[in-house]
């Protein structure tokens, strides 16, 4: 991690307010400085600086601001405003050393302005724009005092059953791995302490992703080879970019939870890695060791949380509680406590509070007028990086882009849904603010054509579903239920429809559906929503769908039916205007599948870069005594890497430096692509490579590289790529990490499936 200088410190000291004439020490070196100050803390003091709490029903704010005054909570989350955040800085600092507070909040995908959702993000394989979104939201967030975000979420997911699918940037592990270190570095910039940036705590350490059966707060088993080759890198990636914090995950690894495990928090996290941040334990989580059963009770949890190294925990009291019991029966030693408090303050230190507690809070008289004033967005960001995540999936006889003419009928419980257009963990954004896909439409036209609407039916009409939906975000309902028959709907949807040229169908997920806890057991689109569609396509006017969802989903049906099918997740504050930009052709499609999208949800989880096995399904060969389902076509419904455009692209074959590359030596793939059609657009060209024959099965391709490029209509460019050697490496038996000698393929495409193919030897 980047840190301010001494002389940096001492400067911007200088020119400090109350707190800089009472420091609770000059600021020395960082560690000079904290072990000044812990010199001083009484053990209740220490304590007090491992507790995070949520700002919320638990306590009233007179309560939270004693308890902070009084040197007994370290830092907070959930409040989001300048003016609810300095009564408890001015708390901090009426406590008898005036240690700072850190404020915290889930700033996952935008702050006030909403971006898309992360898997959104991931899909624009864009870096400038997924860093931009990090950068605006770290602004905005710092603008409202906040000091540490949650994130990085960068659980790799295999499997569309998980609800935090969406909150991640999906499958691919080379990837997800570049996007951390980007999202890393727009949130902290060059340095966490800067007031218009905020601390990154990376989430959720480790393998969050892969609970079993996809469904939440399940146990993850898996060998120590594809932890470490599939599953650690973004963590990693994130924390080799300087994230300063890390979340712990709530499950269990081979037995043994996060949040107790001493070989993941100390052995990798610590030794191995090297990390010198703070561990933040997930909401709760210490407590839950019980019902792990791995702890009989608070005391034994508290004991084996700290002892596993982790530093502060979540709102609970446990630690309060319990770790001066454990102290005094010699069960834990008073470096443990040391080391964890030593973090926070370093932490703290790092993100600048020390010098200035008030560096993101600023002064009463220039706080907003207004917390939620449209000045404050960011919107011209959101639409242009909501642009780049659409991807189109089918478009038959170029029936996109539409025509700004004739009628339109924008059909669909997603239509006019401010609230699901944000996605899940909107942070601050307001649902008012957040364009819908009929608002975007009707800019998009103004009084050129006319745009009908009608909801046609309800996102669910399954009570089970409603409740849960209704039920997880309390503050508001989520779902607004039309008390019509559900024919009544589709009757008069139907109408509508029949009266316009084209038809526009906005389905899939209400956000709530892809989020903390929701997790499915099918990836179809709702029932009503299907039968809305049969109507729809029943009148014989073009159709189009506009998905909204926060997973893959099992899309062979509605792929069939309809005409063009554009996949837009949760788009974001701007969704509805960048979703009409896409298709009025005022932007031409660009975004590729960052996750393979299964024929059903019998195939999940589902991947492309599974290993190799011995008996393969290979198209065109008998099926019988092969890897597949005798049920269903095999192979996913689209492939990893996958998304057209108005355009069309051709790639020539690829060609080599040299047919061998040799040890600690690179090589060079080329390959020409060329815009063959009538518009000017980007793709993604991809490369993978695959390792033939090695001491273990390796993957049957692997994402190494790849290059983001836009051409001109008409326009041909030679892209090169430089192969190394350490992207031949794999984690062996040993988990050493090396290379072994023999043939590699190199395969090149616009896809992960379809690719131009080459070999080379590692001598
Ligand atoms: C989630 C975390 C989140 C925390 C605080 C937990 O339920 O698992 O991702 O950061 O809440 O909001």
């Amino acid at each position: 991690m980047k840190r301010l200088s001494a002389l940096a410190v001492l400067v911007s000291l200088a020119a400090l307010p109350a707190f800089a004439q009472t420091p609770p020490s000059p600021l020395k070196s960082k560690e000079v400085f904290i072990r000044d100050l812990m010199q001083r803390m009484t053990l209740q003091e220490k304590i007090g600086q491992l507790r995070l709490i949520s700002i919320g029903p638990e306590m009233t704010k007179p309560q939270i601001r004693q308890e902070i005054a009084a040197g007994n909570i370290g830092g907070t989350f959930n409040s989001v405003s300048r003016d609810e955040n300095r009564p408890m800085q001015d708390a901090a600092l009426r406590s008898r050393l005036k240690i700072p507070m850190f404020f915290a909040y889930d700033v996952i995908h935008g702050h006030r302005t909403i971006f898309p959702i992360s898997l959104g993000l991931a899909a624009s394989w864009d870096m400038d724009a997924i860093g931009l979104s990090a950068k605006v939201a770290a602004q905005e967030a710092a603008a409202d005092s906040i000091d540490m975000t949650f994130g990085p979420m960068v659980d790799i997911s295999r499997d569309a059953r998980w609800g935090r699918t969406s909150e991640g940037f999906g499958e691919d592990t080379y990837l997800v791995s570049r996007i951390a270190k980007v999202m890393v570095d727009g949130f902290q910039g060059n340095d966490p302490a800067a007031p218009d940036h905020v601390m990154a705590a990376v989430k959720h350490f480790a393998l969050y992703g892969a609970v079993e059966a996809g469904r939440d707060y399940n146990a993850v088993d898996m060998s120590p080879v594809r932890m470490y080759q599939d599953y650690l890198p973004p963590y990693r990636a994130a924390l080799d970019a300087g994230a300063g914090g890390v979340m712990v995950a709530l499950n269990s690894i081979n037995g043994q939870p996060a949040t107790s495990n001493k070989w993941l928090m100390q052995d990798l996290l610590r030794k191995d890695w090297g990390f010198k941040g703070v561990t933040i334990s997930d909401h709760g989580a210490i407590l839950e060791l019980v019902k792990h059963g791995v702890a009989a009770d608070g005391h034994e949890a508290a004991k084996l949380a700290i002892k596993a190294g982790i530093d502060m925990s979540m709102n609970d009291k446990v630690y309060g509680e319990q770790l001066p019991k454990l102290l005094a029966s010699g069960e834990i030693q008073q470096r443990d406590i040391d080391n964890a408090v030593r973090d926070v303050l370093g932490a703290k230190y790092d993100m600048g509070l020390f010098a200035d507690p008030y560096r993101r809070i600023g002064k009463a008289v220039d706080d907003p007028a207004d917390i939620n004033a449209e000045s404050r967005l960011h919107r011209e960001a959101a639409r242009d990086v909501a642009r780049k995540t659409l991807v189109l999936l089918k478009n038959d006889n170029h029936t996109l882009p539409l025509k700004k003419q004739g009628s339109i009928a924008l059909i669909g419980p997603l239509a006019n849904a401010p609230i699901d257009m944000m996605g899940s963990w909107s942070a601050a954004g307001i649902p008012e603010q957040s364009v819908t896909v009929l608002q975007g439409l009707r800019d998009a036209v103004g009084d050129k054509a006319k745009i009908l609407y009608a909801k046609g039916a309800n996102v669910s009409d399954d009570p089970r579903v409603l409740a849960f939906l209704n039920h997880i975000i309390l503050d508001r309902k989520e779902v607004e239920i039309d008390p019509r028959p559900a024919a009544d709907m589709i009757a008069e949807a139907v109408k509508v429809a029949q009266s316009a040229d084209v038809i526009v169908a906005a389905v899939g997920e209400s956000r709530g559906m892809s989020h903390e806890s929701a997790s499915r057991s099918t990836l179809d689109i709702p029932a009503p929503q299907r039968a809305l569609l049969d109507a729809l396509k029943a009148t014989g006017k073009p159709l189009v769908l506009v998905l909204m969802n926060g997973r893959p989903l099992a899309l062979e049906p509605q792929l069939q039916q309809s005409d063009a099918l554009l996949e837009t997740w949760f788009a974001g504050t701007e969704g509805g205007h960048a979703i009409a930009d896409v298709l009025f052709g005022d932007y031409n499609p660009s975004g590729k599948l960052p996750m393979t999208f299964p024929r059903s949800v019998g195939q999940v989880p589902v991947y492309y870069n599974y290993l190799s096995i011995g008996r393969p399904f290979v198209p065109g060969e008998q099926p019988n005594y092969r890897s597949q389902y005798f049920d269903q076509e095999p192979g996913p419904q689209l492939p990893f890497g996958y998304g057209l455009s108005y355009t069309d692209f051709k790639l020539s074959d690829i060609t080599l430096s040299s047919p061998t590359m040799k040890r600690g030596g690179t090589l060079e793939a080329s390959v020409t692509l060329s815009n063959t059609g009538e518009r000017d657009g980007a793709t993604v060209v991809q490369l993978y490579l695959r390792d033939v024959a090695a001491s273990l099965a390796q993957p049957v391709k692997q994402l190494k590289n790849f290059q983001k490029v836009m051409l001109k209509a008409g326009e041909s460019r030679t892209l090169h790529f430089t192969l190394s050697e350490d992207d031949l490496k794999f984690y062996n038996s040993q988990l050493k990490y090396a290379d072994e000698p023999g043939q590699f393929l190199v395969q090149i495409g616009l896809d992960s499936a379809d690719v131009k193919q080459q070999s080379f030897v590692l001598q």
